[in-house]
């Protein structure tokens, strides 16, 4: 017998009642995610004040149609929070005040300090908590910060960071938003390449220190659309991100990541199952390599390391009790360096310390 979980209740539940607020592109993701997850789990209510993205997505995915937030927080026992940046903490408010659980979108704020009371709410709420830095769960990610840090590389010397995109305010994005400082906060950086900041520390180690430069080709008021920043790494390693909004319309999401270790190269295309090429040198040995696909998931089992597909983790965190990773507290470090990048470039570009306030583990 499927028990029925009573919605509001911070345990077990067997079935969770999944809501959406915002139901727009990154929310058909999250809903075509957790279909594929494997868990259990029923989405209940959506609420977009555009009514038109609201029905159709709640016919797609057998949910009824709410007239708010805090209606979808009333039927619901987690809510995924994908609106626009700019109501994230409003609406992360109403549904951990009523105690659900929550899964919010990246950049959870226009800055870390936001981020951190954000942090600090849901942790006062005691729930479950996970936000959307989820490139550090992809295959791709976990074989590539495996490799780098396999003895036979020897150590991390240069990053090279390429992330390049269409402006998103057109295409599959068409999102007018992502133009307007008052919702999106910032540009390339804070509302796309945090995912990039975050990545470079997790898989290379504490960052010390940012220069960065930014300019505005659009013409769009505080939207950044070209950034460049050179993080050095306490190790002595440094990293170079390049973080572009084009007009180039058949590149909609593009990462490229070199990692120059002493004695292998790593080269990533592919942010989500590859490819992964290397070049390793040992002794008079050279030898290269690329995996990708499924090959990569079975190279990743064979070393016990299971991609941490992100609707399980919360699911999972939601029925069995525990915590959901990466969660709230983890954005704000990848808050703090945006920060420091937008600090640096504010300045003209001259290096900024970037050192952890947080002194969270990575
Ligand atoms: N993790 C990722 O890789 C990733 C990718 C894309 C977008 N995002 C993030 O997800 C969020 C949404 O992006 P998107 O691409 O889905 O944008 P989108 O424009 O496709 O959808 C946003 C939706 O939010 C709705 N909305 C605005 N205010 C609302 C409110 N108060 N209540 C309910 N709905 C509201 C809008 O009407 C719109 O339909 C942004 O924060 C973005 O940065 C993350």
């Amino acid at each position: 017998m499927t028990r029925e979980p009573k919605p509001g209740t911070k345990g077990p539940a067997a079935k969770p009642r999944i809501g959406f607020v915002g139901c727009g592109l990154i929310a058909g993701m999250h809903a075509g995610l957790l279909a594929a997850c494997g868990e259990d789990y029923q989405i209940v209510a959506a609420f977009d004040p555009d009514s038109k993205r609201c029905g159709d997505f709640a016919e797609q995915w057998g949910a009824a149609p709410a007239a708010s937030a805090a209606d979808v927080v009333d039927r619901s026992d987690a809510v995924y929070v994908c609106t626009w940046t700019s109501e994230h903490a409003a609406v992360v408010d109403t549904v951990v005040g009523a105690g659900r659980h929550v899964f919010c979108e990246k950049p959870l704020a226009f800055d870390a300090a936001a981020a951190a009371a954000m942090a600090e709410r849901v942790a006062e709420a005691g729930v479950v908590n996970m936000v959307g830095l989820i490139l550090r769960s992809t295959p791709a990610m976990l074989a590539l910060r495996e490799m780098i840090h396999s003895p036979d590389s020897g150590r991390v010397m240069n990053v090279v960071f390429r992330d390049d995109q269409y402006l998103p305010i057109q295409g599959m994005y068409g999102s007018d938003w992502r133009g307007d400082q008052s919702r999106a906060g910032r540009g390339a950086l804070l509302e796309h390449s945090i995912h990039d900041l975050d990545l470079l520390e997790w898989l290379a180690g504490p960052v010390a220190s940012i220069a960065a430069s930014q300019h505005f080709f659009h013409g769009l008021d505080r939207i950044e659309d070209s950034i460049s920043c050179l993080l050095r790494y306490e190790s002595g390693a440094t990293a170079t991100l390049t973080s572009v909004w084009h007009d180039i319309t058949s590149r909609p999401s593009q990462r490229r990541i070199e990692v120059f270790c002493e004695r292998a190269l790593y080269t990533l295309d592919g942010e989500w199952t590859g490819p992964l090429h290397w070049e390793r040198v040992d002794g008079d040995e050279v030898t290269r390599g690329s995996i990708e696909g499924d090959a990569m998931t079975d190279w990743l089992s064979q070393r016990s390391i299971e991609p941490r597909w992100p609707p399980a983790v919360f699911l999972r965190a939601i029925r069995d009790g525990g915590a959901a990773t990466p969660a709230f507290a983890d954005a704000i470090r990848a808050h703090e360096l945006v920060d420091a990048a937008y600090r640096s470039a504010e300045i003209g570009g001259a290096a900024v310390d970037a050192t952890r306030a947080t002194a969270r583990p990575l």
